[in-house]
């Protein structure tokens, strides 16, 4: 049997064991803060952010080096004490013999249930983690059962370590930040508010209580506590060993004050005795808090075992009701891992790039790309905020086309860039198009375009290649015109200006250029010289598109002009001698740039749309015809693909060396994406692609070949170990928009490949070593690296939804164009997905009774409700707006009928 196993089809899965497997964790947390990371002997670690770690902050190593995990004792008379969390230093010397304690892990979304046996106590235990969606705490309810003949006497205790401070306390005074520790005992448990806090802030006043709390399901207090570190685990002792608990010694009541300690959440409950069968349940609670007063309260919210059951379901419903989307592929397995899938964008949202033990480097908060590109998947499950938060997002660029990229905790809020250090990542301005086209399209709300957003400003200026010394704080953040009065603009303004700005930066070779990285962070040593031709790729297909909305803004809804700031003519310019010109362009862009160093003029001018959007499509079909001509690699008939990019020698970075081949994959698939390649050169990007990147084991297509260099003139990815992230591992994110871009291009075969096999090699847990879900990548032996927060899960249920699916919105209304393989239909040719779309609910049907593949079969009938007929134009069935409008708030069934083409 798979060690892994799906039991329903919300995503719910069990493992037998889970502590033998090395690296497991995972994540918990609330939309009030708090976010946690479990460890199947319940390591890990407790936070609400980068300054308030209740339980000391783990990195991967320290899942199996750490101690200091939650636990929960069980003094047993006559027999010793048993950790029913598994983490004690008896039974880690049992760890692989017959004697190991037999234990299973249960886990949904945001909620985890380890259930654990021993031999030799008699005890089973089952404990269920979660954070309520009440409150700001962990909850951890622990039931024990009297497994054995006798009844049994047994003192139980808590016993979870208080960190309670900064990540950055770990090693930068670790000790001397414990001075600043009062620790309390209360009728529940154990508080710990340090007189100050020392971060990156500074040394100030702190307001934080860390707690934890104990209650009987029956809901009575503990006996007392073992507040203090050092007394809790006695001379000589651990947590893996306190002598506390093995000599069952009392410990001290509630109204004790400590100071200066390393504290613990040590709680120990009264003395019972459990007869054979019987049960008898706990509960911890786990939390921070600006308000000590409250602290009683939350517990009581918990007083008997029910009202804890009660909040874990209602926190199980509010999960599973955001995940919107289901799939029925007739596997279910694929099925349930699409589940966790759409669930990974909501872990990112709430634990950024950072809180989970891979992600050990940030300091939360998520950069400008995975911002918007994590608001793609919610555009398909949870689309009602995503308007505002667009155009909050928008307030982040510059005059200049470049962005903030210091991301405040609150939605919109930017921050200056600290100590005057110009960062820009040449790939940021394309994403915001690529969120606010799928958003224009889910929608139809055209008029977002028209809406206007302040541009920010700090001290850098002319994409950061200068300080505006005449900038300073009381400025404020938000740029200004002559008048002193901050300018808005419209988005379609802040749209052009990142693209026209970045179409005019060009290298040597007329690409745009690197500047100091593109979506791939690890080729960060080119920034004079160095060329994206992959993200040039990207602008180009941008500008196409964009071009192409204008002409449907024109002609099926009778716009005419857009009002522009008036410094933007300039970058209107449109002639080939420029375009090809190098030196032209760099200073057209210098002109720009100098009449926005400070100030703007603040006046507008009127653009005939028709004119812009002819405007957009030469330089978009400059960009595309140059790259077609001077990038394509070929020698072998069959083969052939784009150089993406050019290092800081001006040297092309791809083709054939004498150190083997080097192929990127990131150039090929914006090649793609942008139609920038032929559909013949697809095939022979396929083929490359497949001769020289695939490797069906550990996820299917790699980022790089080996290039067998320290290439210290294009990234420090070269020093990463090959097959390790960044430098040539599958990594999911490029190789999910790999996917996307050949759907796109209906190279379904291909496409379905690249989705497939990362699927698979997710799901084959004895290599992968991962809960369901996509990881950022897998590394060169297969294992799963970095689960959960990664861009790749949007992108994967993107793809999957509007192009496998082929359910998408197109200028609001729906269009339905599957691209399902012949595997994906069930065994009577059916699949189905359940959806929202213009706020309303669909099941879709299609059905393929002759189990025909793609290409073969084109959609015969399309109905809605059984009555409905669907307008099938170019073999796309299409549900429009007003239809969908009035449609009553109940389920709607489509059913789409698939036959011989
Ligand atoms: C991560 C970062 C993303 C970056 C990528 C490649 O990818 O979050 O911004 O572009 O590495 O360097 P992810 O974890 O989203 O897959």
């Amino acid at each position: 049997m798979e060690a892994i196993h799906f039991i329903d089809k919300d995503g719910t899965f069990s493992i037998t064991q889970p502590e033998n497997y090395s690296y497991l964790y995972f994540p918990i947390a609330g939309e009030n803060g708090l976010k946690s990371a479990l460890t199947p002997n319940l390591g890990g670690d407790i936070k609400a952010n980068q300054n308030a770690f209740l339980m000391e902050p783990v990195s991967v190593e320290n899942l199996h080096n750490n101690r200091s995990g939650r636990n929960f004792w069980c003094h047993v008379e006559g027999l010793g004490a048993w950790s029913a969390v598994g983490a004690s230093a008896e039974e880690e010397s049992r760890k692989f013999t017959k004697d190991q304690d037999n234990s299973e892990l249960t886990a949904g979304f945001m909620w985890q249930t380890v259930s654990r046996q021993s031999d030799k106590y008699q005890l089973k235990a089952k404990i269920t983690s979660f954070v309520p969606l009440e409150h700001n705490v962990e909850i951890m309810h622990v039931e024990l059962c009297n497994m054995g003949k006798t009844a049994q006497t047994i003192t139980p205790t808590a016993a979870i370590p208080i960190f309670g401070r900064s990540a950055d306390n770990i090693r930068d005074h670790r000790h001397v930040t414990a001075l600043l520790h009062r620790i309390k005992t209360t009728d529940y448990g154990v508080t710990v508010k340090p007189t100050l806090s020392f971060d990156e802030r500074g040394h100030r006043k702190n307001d934080l209580t860390y707690f934890v709390c104990g209650i009987t399901g029956a809901g009575e207090k503990p006996i007392d506590f073992y507040p203090v570190t050092e007394d809790y685990i006695g001379e000589g002792g651990s947590y893996a060993h306190p002598r506390t608990v093995l000599q069952n010694k009392q410990g001290v009541p509630s109204g004790k004050c400590y100071e200066g300690k390393e504290a613990l959440g040590g709680i120990r409950f009264s003395t019972i005795v459990l007869k054979p069968e019987e049960s008898v349940s706990y509960t911890v609670i786990m939390g921070i808090t600006q308000q000590e007063e409250e602290i009683e309260d939350i517990v009581l919210a918990y007083v008997k075992a029910e009202k804890v059951k009660e909040a874990q379901a209602r926190m199980h419903d509010y999960w599973q009701s955001k995940v919107n989307v289901r799939y029925d592929t007739g596997n279910e397995q694929y099925d349930n891992l699409l589940r966790w899938v759409s669930f990974q964008p909501f872990l990112r949202r709430i634990y950024g790039c950072s809180f989970l033990p891979y992600h050990d480097y940030g300091r939360g908060g998520r950069g400008w790309r995975d911002l918007w590109q994590d608001c793609l998947s919610l555009l398909i499950m949870d689309p009602g905020d995503v308007r505002q938060m667009i155009l909050d997002n928008y307030g982040g660029v510059r005059i200049d086309g470049t962005n903030a990229t210091i991301i405040g905790e609150k939605q919109g809020t930017f921050l200056a860039d600290r100590n005057g250090i110009a960062r820009v990542w040449m790939d940021h301005g394309v994403w915001p198009f690529m969120t606010t086209k799928l958003y224009i399209d889910q929608t139809g709300d055209i008029e977002i375009l028209k809406e206007s957003a302040a541009y920010f400003k700090d001290e850098q200026m002319q994409r950061g290649g200068g300080l505006d010394t005449q900038w300073d704080p009381s400025y404020g953040l938000k740029q200004k015109d002559e008048n002193g009065t901050v300018y808005e603009g419209s988005i379609l303004e802040h749209l052009l200006l990142e693209h026209l700005c970045a179409f005019y930066e060009v290298g040597a070779h007329n690409h745009i250029r690197l500047r100091g990285a593109d979506w791939n962070d690890a080729i960060d040593m080119a920034a004079e010289n160095g060329e994206s031709v992959a993200f040039t790729c990207a602008y180009a297909g941008n500008l196409r598109q964009l071009s192409e909305l204008l002409l449907i803004l024109e002609e099926k809804f009778g716009w005419s002009q857009v009002e522009l700031l008036e410094e933007i003519q300039v970058l209107l310019d449109d002639n080939v001698q420029l375009y090809d010109d190098v030196t032209a362009k760099g200073e057209l862009l210098q002109k720009y740039l100098s009449r926005c160093q400070h100030n703007i003029s603040g006046r507008r001018t009127q653009v005939p749309i028709g004119e812009l959007a002819a405007n957009l499509k030469n330089k978009a079909e400059w960009m595309a015809e140059h790259i077609r001509k001077t990038e394509w690699i070929e020698k072998e008939t069959d083969e052939g693909w784009f150089n993406s990019y050019y290092d800081n020698d001006g040297a092309p970075v791809e083709g054939y060396f004498e150190q083997g081949v080097r192929m990127m994959l990131t150039g090929q698939v914006f090649a793609i994406m942008s139609k920038t390649a032929q559909d013949s050169q697809v095939h022979k990007i396929c083929k490359s692609a497949d001769h020289y990147l695939y490797q069906k084991e550990i996820g299917g297509y790699r980022l790089n070949t080996d290039f067998h260099e320290l290439k210290f003139n294009l990234g420090r990815m070269f020093g990463f170990a090959y097959g390790e992230k960044e430098n040539g591992a599958v990594f999911s994110h490029m190789t999910v928009m790999y996917a996307n871009a050949l759907y796109q291009r209906r190279f379904v075969d291909e496409g379905y490949k690249a989705l497939q096999t990362l699927a698979d090699a997710a799901m084959n847990f004895e290599v992968s070593r991962i809960y369901p879900g996509i990881p950022e990548y897998f590394n060169g032996s297969g294992r799963g690296m970095y689960p959960y927060l990664t861009g790749a899960g949007s992108w994967y249920m993107l793809t999957v939804v509007t192009e496998v699916f082929g359910v998408r919105g197109e200028i609001g209304d729906m269009a339905i164009c599957p691209k399902l393989c012949k595997e994906q239909f069930d065994s009577e040719g059916n699949a189905q997905i359940w959806l929202r779309f213009a706020q309303k609910e669909f099941h879709v049907t299609y059905k393929n009774p002759l189990k025909l593949s793609y290409g073969e079969y084109a959609i015969t009938k399309a109905t809605c409700d059984g009555q409905t007929e669907l307008a099938n134009l170019d073999g796309t069935a299409l549900l429009d707006r007003k239809t969908i409008a009035s449609l009553s708030d109940t389920v709607h069934e489509i059913e789409i009928e698939l036959g011989r083409r």
